[in-house]
């Protein structure tokens, strides 16, 4: 059939409306909508010790997942596939979305997935991400509960991501940090002049977080009143302004809380309400201690280690095995907080690009804290190695330790130990120190020097024992009863005064 004119405009028009309409869904699914809701993402509020910041840190991760999935959206034949295109497939916000980058199966693979900011392949991590994920999928309340430093505030944030809220925001309040007089206009908000400095009508935490999520940190150690204030906004779901005589409209907000102490035991004294904790408790997650899954030490470990290092623009160190070996058998108290910051200070003071077992805290290498020292001087194994190949091997101080300690090999608590192991040995005498650790006696003042220069001098006295302090007033050794300290600095106004000192000389016969 030939084209007459108006079939022909008709279809030029209809091509021209498909085009636009075309046109306008790309545009609209490229550079519209996404953008904006790719922004809103970044919106989490966080808020700790009476400050407000906005923090796109909290889920940035999982945030630069979807703006690159939107920026780059699947594409067949060439076309951009829109959701419409999937009528069957996972909503966005569905847990099931967000392990997607593509639609396309090569491109379907886990990324940025929230759950993984939970480091972990113990039974319990991945009991606590399927909790995780479990609890996301609804909007009902939940309460974390655990020792402090095991990952709660992680744990909040993760369901926040997880959920269909995630493009909403997430409001963190520390109920501790904020005084009890403050809390209820944080939380609820004020009118203008309803107290000295209210100038103006201010939002709440809650009408912030309007179809988003408020998370109570540290919940049970609300006051009373505000636990009966929180009560009534969780039953009603509205809000009453500090100072307005009327609640303002409804609120949605999803509401998680953790607390670090046994909120049953609270209940039981009656210091948290009864009625409070059954509306909070409708889902419990416990969060693991580190105690309870000493396989994800290591994996921690270096996770920590590489971001520092990273952060610093240093080359991961490497670390020993017995450095691993010590971290898993500490107790850890502290929890991941208390690891996350050992490794911060060994990337801090990093010397080596390998980390040894002298480089870590004493409590933690297994040797026993200073005060401890000669108490139980079995359990310090690498250095009491080194005393002995200087006490039973013959080996001499200059050679056993120095060149260990200048290297950094053997730190300035090593070094401290081994003093007080000697003195132990010796009485308190530097003098027989010097001759135990095999040096010269001319070496005696070279090695005070070296001692005092690197902070290691150990006071003498509490070695003497109880039968020479008693010998001490006859003893010319004691230089009647005065007891100096040789390697303070006390030593040079005072060098008659000590038994030590006849060693270079000048002490008083
Ligand atoms: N599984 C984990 N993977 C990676 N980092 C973790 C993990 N758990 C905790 N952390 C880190 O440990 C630190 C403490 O975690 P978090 O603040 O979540 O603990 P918490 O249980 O809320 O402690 P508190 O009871 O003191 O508030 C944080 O810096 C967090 O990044
Ligand atoms: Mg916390």
């Amino acid at each position: 059939m030939r084209d007459t004119p108006t079939s022909t405009s008709r279809r030029s028009s209809r091509s021209a409306s498909r085009r636009s309409s075309t046109t306008s869904r790309t545009s609209s699914t490229s550079s519209g909508s996404p953008i904006v809701w790719s922004w809103r993402c970044l919106r989490c509020i966080t808020i700790s010790k009476r400050l407000w910041t906005t923090s796109a840190a909290a889920s940035r991760s999982a945030c630069v997942g979807r703006i690159v999935r939107r920026s780059r959206p699947p594409l067949r034949r060439g076309r951009v596939v829109g959701r419409k295109s999937h009528p069957s497939g996972p909503s966005d916000h569905s847990p099931d979305h967000q392990r997607l980058l593509f639609s396309a199966p090569q491109h379907r693979r886990r990324v940025n997935h929230p759950a993984d900011n939970i480091i972990g392949v113990s039974a319990a991590v991945k009991k606590i991400r399927a909790e995780l994920e479990c609890a996301a999928r609804s909007d009902a309340k939940v309460l974390l509960t655990g020792e402090s430093g095991v990952g709660k505030d992680i744990a909040a944030r993760v369901i926040h991501q997880l959920s269909a809220r995630s493009h909403m925001p997430f409001v963190a309040i520390n109920c501790v940090s904020v005084p009890d007089s403050l809390l209820e206009a944080e939380l609820f908000g004020h009118v203008r002049g309803s107290f000295t400095g209210a100038y103006r009508d201010r939002p709440g935490l809650f009408e912030t977080a309007h179809k988003g999520t408020v998370f109570l940190d540290e919940v049970c150690e609300m006051s009373p009143r505000m636990q009966a204030l929180l009560l009534r906004f969780l039953e009603t779901g509205e809000i009453q302004r500090v100072g307005s005589d009327r609640a303002q409209s409804r609120i949605d907000v999803r509401v998680l809380a953790a607390t670090n102490r046994d909120p049953e035991q609270l209940v039981a004294d009656k210091i948290f309400r009864a009625d409070l904790y059954y509306r909070l408790n409708v889902i419990d997650i416990r969060v693991p201690s580190l105690r309870a899954r000493p396989e994800d030490v290591s994996l921690l470990f270096e996770h920590f280690l590489r971001g520092y290092a990273s952060a610093r623009g240093i080359a991961e160190p490497t670390v020993a095995p017995d450095v691993i070996a010590a971290l898993v058998a500490f107790e850890w108290p502290g929890n991941i907080r208390q690891l996350k910051n050992v490794a911060e200070r060994l990337i801090v003071r990093a010397q080596n690009s390998r980390i040894s077992l002298a480089d870590l805290p004493p409590e933690i290498a297994g040797r026993p804290r200073a005060a401890e020292a000669v108490a139980a001087p079995a359990e310090r194994a690498p250095v009491e190695e080194i005393f002995d190949r200087m006490v039973k091997n013959r080996e001499s101080f200059w050679s056993a330790v120095y060149p260990a300690f200048m290297t950094r090999d053997l730190t300035r608590d090593d070094l401290r130990f081994i003093i007080r192991r000697g003195l132990h040995e010796t009485a308190g005498s530097y003098k027989m120190l010097v001759e135990l650790l095999n040096m010269r006696p001319n070496d005696y003042k070279r090695f005070l020097n070296f001692l005092r220069k690197h902070e290691c001098h150990v006071p003498f006295a509490r070695f003497r024992s109880a039968e020479l302090r008693r010998r001490a007033p006859q003893d010319d050794e004691f230089s009647g009863g005065a007891l100096i300290d040789p390697t303070s600095s006390v030593l040079d106004r005072q060098l008659p005064a000590s038994d030590d000192m006849r060693a270079t000389g000048t002490g008083r016969r």
